[in-house]
């Protein structure tokens, strides 16, 4: 498919999906299922043969059966009368603007948003998004092969900051903090905690202060808010536009 035309009128209507995503995901509390929405179209991005990434591709049911995938069919069709009233949006901008207003609306930082992805129905094999059961290699085979860095890693996993896991999606249970609605950096500080106070953490969120590399951004991000969601709201940018040469 051509990329959207972006224009004045893209741009208004733009506007007016943002307003009803904000007052969507604050009525439903829905902020978590969107910005994992968001990112597992996004983290399927493939540097190097430029396939994957956030294109609007998690919609085909293929994907959307991935296992890793499971539950996010709820986010999918929570999407749907949005796209139904701003037909012009793409999919892939409307996925991706989702996550941006998910994190602000909880509270998180503002994150630069550029319209004018493209759709794509083609979806890549199974198996690119990270296993939750595996360790710091692992981590970095997956974010690395996206053209991401360690810091990206660390910071993006603050994601977790928001929702829970569910047994029947995932095999894991319960949230990764306190308040699984709001946006802070309370999942860096539940993970330097010895105790896990009843607390999810699945072996990749233990990688992070587990591996060398990875600890010192999880100290930094702990202490510091302000660091994390400036960091944060970079790394974020770059997953969201992965592949994407804005227009
Ligand atoms: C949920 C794994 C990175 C955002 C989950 C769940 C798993 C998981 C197993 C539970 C799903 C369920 O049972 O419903 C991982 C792994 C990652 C990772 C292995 C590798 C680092 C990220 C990133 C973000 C993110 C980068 C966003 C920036 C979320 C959110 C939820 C979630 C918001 C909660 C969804 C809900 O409440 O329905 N993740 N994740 N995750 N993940 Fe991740």
């Amino acid at each position: 498919m051509a990329a959207p035309a972006v224009n004045a009128e893209y741009l208004k209507e733009i506007d007016r999906a943002r307003r009803d995503l904000r007052a969507l995901i604050s009525s439903k509390n829905c902020a978590p299922i969107m910005l994992r929405l968001a990112w597992h179209d996004a983290g399927t991005y493939d540097a190097k043969s430029k396939t994957g990434g956030p294109n609007g591709s998690i919609r085909n049911e293929k994907e959307l059966n991935h296992s890793s995938n499971n539950g996010l069919k709820i986010a999918v069709d929570l999407c749907e009368p949005l796209k139904a009233r701003h037909p012009k949006i793409t999919y892939a901008d409307l996925y991706q603007l989702a996550g941006v207003v998910a994190v602000e609306v909880t509270g998180g930082p503002t994150i630069d948003f550029i319209p004018g992805r493209k759709d794509f129905m083609d979806s890549p094999d199974e198996g690119r998004l990270p296993d939750a059961k595996l360790g710091p290699s692992h981590l970095r085979e997956v974010f690395y092969r996206m053209g991401l860095s360690d810091k990206d890693i660390v910071a993006l996993s603050g994601g977790h900051t928001l929702g829970r896991a569910h047994p029947e999606r995932s095999g894991f249970e319960g949230p990764w903090t306190k308040d699984p609605l709001k946006f802070d950096n309370s999942y860096f500080m539940e993970l330097l905690k010895e105790e896990s106070g009843g607390l999810l953490k699945l072996p990749t969120d233990k990688a992070l202060v587990e591996d060398p590399k990875f600890r010192p951004y999880v100290e930094i991000y702990a202490k510091d808010e302000e660091a994390f969601f400036a960091d944060y709201a970079a790394s974020h940018k770059k997953l969201s536009e992965l592949g994407f040469t804005p227009p």
